[in-house]
């Protein structure tokens, strides 16, 4: 995977309002890149727009060396995991098992490998005991650690992460560094939106900080 890229790109959600404003940026695709501002700085929208979930009313994103608006969901989905800062969003199946397996039978893989990969990851984020249960009856905790261990199941080559730590415990939390930690040593590099200074510098080589829709300041300028 090549780096994203952002030129000048602009957005408004309501006409004439931009919530980012011809934002430059280049994120280098084995780096841990932490997108950190206020509420309502924009974050989550540059997320998405990185992620090309939204594409940009003008100026442009390069995912991967390609242009994100001529990118369906299913090329950016091959490339990039993105978790989305509300885990209900990523919920499609009516068991925790069903909602890791259903992309995997989807593309009519191989089901002892699915299986293999699902049961993996519900140990890893102790899902284990819930793998029958509807997800709408997990905690927030559950859901968040569901929608992360959906998004790894395909195995992508690199993650946009929405707050990641939003209602994770203490112990929960290391559990979740350290898993990241492993993911980035197998060369999967990431952007963390995070509220969490701790997790922030604990894993980020690079912190970028929005307010009102622009970059204000980049660790990567003062090298
Ligand atoms: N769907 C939407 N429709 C209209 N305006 C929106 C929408 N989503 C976000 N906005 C506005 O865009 C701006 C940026 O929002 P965004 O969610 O990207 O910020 P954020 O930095 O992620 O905030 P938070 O830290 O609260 O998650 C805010 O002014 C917000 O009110
Ligand atoms: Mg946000």
């Amino acid at each position: 995977m090549n780096d994203i890229r952002a030129d000048r790109i602009l957005y408004s959600y309501t006409h004439n309002k931009p919530v980012i404003k011809h934002v430059s940026i280049n994120i280098r695709s084995k780096g841990i890149t932490a997108l950190v501002g206020d509420n309502g700085s924009g974050k989550t929208t540059l997320g998405k727009l990185l992620a090309g979930i939204l594409k940009p009313d003008s100026g442009q994103v390069w995912i991967d060396g390609l242009a994100s608006q001529n990118m369906t969901l299913s090329d950016v989905g091959q490339r990039i995991g993105y978790l989305f800062q509300n885990p209900r969003k990523h919920i499609v199946a009516t068991s925790v098992r069903e909602q890791l397996l259903v992309a995997h039978e989807l593309l009519e893989k191989d089901p002892k490998e699915g299986e293999a990969n699902a049961q993996a990851l519900l140990h890893l984020f102790q899902l284990e005991h819930k793998a029958q249960a509807s997800p709408y009856t997990l905690s927030h905790g559950e859901l968040k650690r569901l929608a992360l261990a959906s998004i790894l199941f395909s195995k992508p080559d690199f993650l946009i992460l929405d707050e990641p730590t939003a209602g994770l415990d203490h112990t929960r939390m290391i559990q979740l560094s350290n898993y990241l930690m492993k993911v980035h040593q197998k060369g999967i590099g990431m952007v963390l939106i995070s509220h969490n200074w701790a997790f922030v510098k604990k894993h980020a080589d690079r912190i970028v900080t929005l307010e009102e829709g622009k970059i204000v300041h980049d660790t990567q300028s003062e090298n």
